[in-house]
């Protein structure tokens, strides 16, 4: 659940809130307690319910964007308006300011109050306040900030935009802001499509406005269906950051492929052989070097954790599949192999189940090696300039790696112990070391993040030696 402190909140705010309580004979503390816990049930009932496998995951450096940026975030009316609720709190977490402007449409879905509560700022909806053009006024609304946010946007909003009309705070501050501006349209799919509305946002893209979504899907309209729906919070998140994100992108221009998560090998269509890998730290690296600029083909076994932001995902099943994948996507630059691939396959999986039966002895199989992808892409003709690959051990670790870097043509192998007691195998920390040509640098226990955070800096430095 949302929490926040009433000290913090804004004098209107908490003299709003003392009126409620008063009126239905709670503390203030009781109120906002109900007004927070009913606004987590509102995201959870109209939120469309999704796997985890399925939500795709922020960068793990949003906070560094984030942290200390000031969004002015413009709620426009419309059904979605609940969702504005989620992306503050979202924003708020990764320590952003957001200081919000409501319509007068947007005060009929949401009230001023839950938004005031989320933002911790007064909450501006009256352009004609003298009080709020005495404090700020919306030029100052307009400047003092880093971007502008309109989520939702409707297709009066947009209209408004699109032909310069200032006839509402929003729109008002929209027209004198010189800040970047994002909007996140939602709309009914008739309205969305109508030649109007395509209009409009074709001006505001040629005028330099950021769009993201909308998205098809349902929409809350019981039977409505099509393009209109609001961006998910974290989808409206990551374009803001690829907005807000001003620090050096040493890869940009660069290609990578990287192989992650374990490989399934069948024995028949419903069972097979697999590995305890999750993926954890392979889609890390694959999300790190996209967030230095790279571009970035992740090729992913199954796992069970969000596809990153930014990366284009393959996902496959069995190590025959990840080879053919990864000689498709050769030539680039860079290949990073953390897959924990299956080293055996059973050859000649059986086409169907295979039954149990009385009175008959247990199944054996026979095993064959499957491909080494890292050896393969390692010597292949289209070899990248940097091939990255891992060495999993439970013992000799510097021998086990240094003999890999040579087998399989790496130009540096990510080492680490993986026994049982470390937990590292599933675990979100890893301590590895970097096993190259000229030594070993033993890195200090960190996050799989930080690792695929270091790995990535590395790989842009070493890339960068190699065309001087
Ligand atoms: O030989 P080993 O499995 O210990 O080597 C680990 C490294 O080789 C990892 O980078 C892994 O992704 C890669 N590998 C591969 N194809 C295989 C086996 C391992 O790419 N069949």
């Amino acid at each position: 659940m949302a929490s926040l402190t009433i000290r913090n909140l804004d004098e209107d705010i908490k003299q709003n809130l003392r009126e409620r309580a008063a009126q239905n004979g709670h503390s203030m503390e009781e109120e906002m307690r109900l007004i927070l816990a009913s606004l987590d049930q509102a995201s959870e009932a109209l939120s469309p319910k999704r796997s985890v496998a399925s939500v795709p995951s922020l960068s793990p450096f949003s906070s560094e964007v984030l942290e200390g940026k000031r969004i002015l975030l413009i709620i426009s009316g419309g059904i979605a308006a609940y969702k504005s609720l989620d992306l503050i709190r979202r924003l708020r977490e990764r320590g952003a300011h957001v200081r919000p402007i409501m319509t007068e449409a947007a005060q009929e879905f949401i009230t001023p109050l839950s938004v005031g509560a989320l933002t911790a700022d007064h909450v501006y909806t009256d352009f004609f306040s003298r009080e709020d053009e005495q404090d700020v006024g919306h030029i100052r609304l307009a400047r003092e900030c880093d971007m502008i946010v309109v989520a939702p946007a409707t297709a009066n909003l947009m209209a408004k935009m699109a032909h310069g009309r200032a006839d509402d705070l929003a729109s008002t501050v929209l027209l004198a802001t010189d800040k970047p501006v994002l909007i996140a349209p939602a709309m009914n799919p008739h309205m969305w499509h109508n030649k109007a509305t395509q209009r409009n946002a074709k001006t505001l893209s040629a005028d330099g406005i950021y769009f993201v979504g909308p998205e098809s899907g349902e929409m809350a309209e019981s039977g409505e269906a099509g393009k209109g729906r609001l961006s998910e919070t974290f989808t409206i998140i990551s374009k803001m950051l690829e907005i807000l994100d001003d620090r050096p992108k040493p890869l940009l221009g660069r290609t990578a492929i990287v192989t992650s998560g374990p490989t399934h090998e069948p024995i028949d269509p419903v069972r097979y052989i697999a590995n305890r890998s999750s993926g954890k730290q392979g889609h890390a690296i694959a999300a790190a070097l996209a967030e230095l600029g790279a571009s970035v083909k992740l090729i992913s076994g199954p796992v069970n954790i969000p596809d990153p932001v930014g990366v284009d995902v393959v996902k496959i099943e069995c190590a025959e599949e990840m080879l053919d994948t990864a000689l498709q996507l050769l030539p680039c630059d860079i290949a990073v192999m953390v897959a924990a691939v299956a080293d055996w396959r059973v050859a000649g999986a059986a086409g169907e189940k295979i039954k149990k039966k009385k009175g008959q002895s247990v199944p054996t199989f026979d095993l064959v090696e499957n491909p080494d992808i890292l050896k393969t892409v390692g010597h292949n003709k289209k070899r990248p300039s940097l091939v990255v690959g891992f060495a999993a051990e439970t013992q000799n670790l510097i021998d086990n790696a240094t003999a890999k870097l040579n087998k399989k043509g790496a130009d540096m192998i990510v080492a680490n112990d993986v026994s049982p007691e470390t937990g590292i195998m599933g675990g979100d920390r890893n301590r590895v070391r970097i096993v190259a040509h000229d030594g070993v640098d033993k890195w200090p226990d960190l996050s799989k993040e930080e690792v695929a955070m270091r790995l990535a800096k590395l790989v842009a430095q070493k890339l960068s030696e190699l065309s001087v």
